[in-house]
């Protein structure tokens, strides 16, 4: 039987690339640049499937230009606001994400920039790495404590819910926003706020786990940054576009919010050089899922759906 011609945009797991070229016929190449609108579009052409990441858009314009030989779009992320999901389903082509398997790592990425950021320890490490550190005080880079602390969660799909379980062995009180009230197991005593604004009242620290979607876009816009506690730390591992930079920016330097942990902003890659200039700033490029185990877990997870669309069954994470 002939194989299906895949697509693998980027450089993925070597168990993944080598179960993809076991399975498929597989154009990929070891470049590992993002593919552009012209790629896209005349890949479309050449191939079955493809598997992007969050690097390749799938804008409306692009999917009106797809060759019909393309029949699936197999995500390697869970997240999918870089395709335009109507203009591929009125296409007619299949669309699948990752679910489930990166919740933990990008909620221990979560931990860490919530961590580094409260405990100044961009700084710290600058003057130890430095040779800077020439003296020890009582008053000397003094943070904020995170155990017992009150921890607002905006969004409780798989990775708000493995980073609220993380947080309560820290002994953080959870809060926590969502579409819809966890039930009792899943809650495990957290506090559900279905105001968004009584939420932020009730966070010394915020992280967030909401998809991009044209509701949430600039959700911590200046208003909604100045309704936390002053201090508070906000760390946000989602999508850069939920925060409104400048007005992060703003607030940082009045003192309103104290830290920040950013691993995602609004232009990748590059972020926002103004956020440089911040030591209670701590930035990651965007690499929450970036484990061997998830790598190759968010992989497989791809093929899976691959493999049951080719065999004329609904793929497990069919969006
Ligand atoms: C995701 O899966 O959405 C991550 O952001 C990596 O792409």
């Amino acid at each position: 039987m002939t194989k299906p011609t895949l697509w693998i945009t980027r450089t993925l797991s070597d168990a993944t690339l080598q179960r993809a070229q076991r399975d498929y016929s597989v154009i990929w190449d070891p470049a590992d640049r993002p593919g552009t609108a012209e790629d896209i579009i005349e890949m479309s052409a050449k191939v079955d499937a493809i598997i992007p990441c969050h690097s390749e858009y799938f804008s409306a314009h692009v999917v009106g230009q797809l060759d019909p030989r393309l029949k699936i779009v197999a995500n390697h992320s869970v997240g999918v606001d870089h395709c335009d999901l109507d203009a591929l389903r009125a296409k007619g082509i299949a669309v699948t994400n990752t679910p489930g398997v990166l919740s933990d790592a990008t909620a221990e990425l979560a931990m860490m920039l919530m961590l580094a950021a409260a405990r100044h320890a961009v700084e710290g490490d600058r003057i130890v790495r430095s040779g800077a550190w020439d003296f020890w005080s009582p008053a000397f880079l003094v943070g904020k404590q995170v155990t017992g602390a009150r921890l607002g969660i905006i969004g409780m799909g798989g990775v708000g819910r493995s980073f609220a379980r993380k947080a309560r062995g820290f002994d953080m009180q959870i809060h926590y926003h969502n579409r819809s009230r966890l039930d009792a197991d899943e809650e495990a005593g957290a506090t559900y706020h279905a105001d968004l604004d009584s939420l932020l009242a009730a966070s010394d620290f915020l992280s967030l786990h909401c998809p991009a979607t044209p509701q949430t876009v600039n959700l911590m816009n200046a208003e909604r940054l100045a309704r936390l506690p002053k201090g508070a730390v906000i760390v946000n591992t989602a999508r850069g576009n939920l925060i409104n930079e400048s007005a992060l920016i703003a607030a940082i330097e009045s003192g309103h919010i104290g830290a920040a942990g950013l691993d995602c902003f609004v232009a990748e890659p590059g972020g926002n050089p103004a956020f440089a200039v911040h030591e209670n700033i701590v930035m990651m490029p965007h690499v929450g899922s970036a484990t061997v185990k998830t790598r190759d877990a968010m992989g497989f997870k791809a093929l899976d759906n691959l493999d049951a669309f080719f065999r004329g069954e609904t793929p497990p994470d069919r969006l």
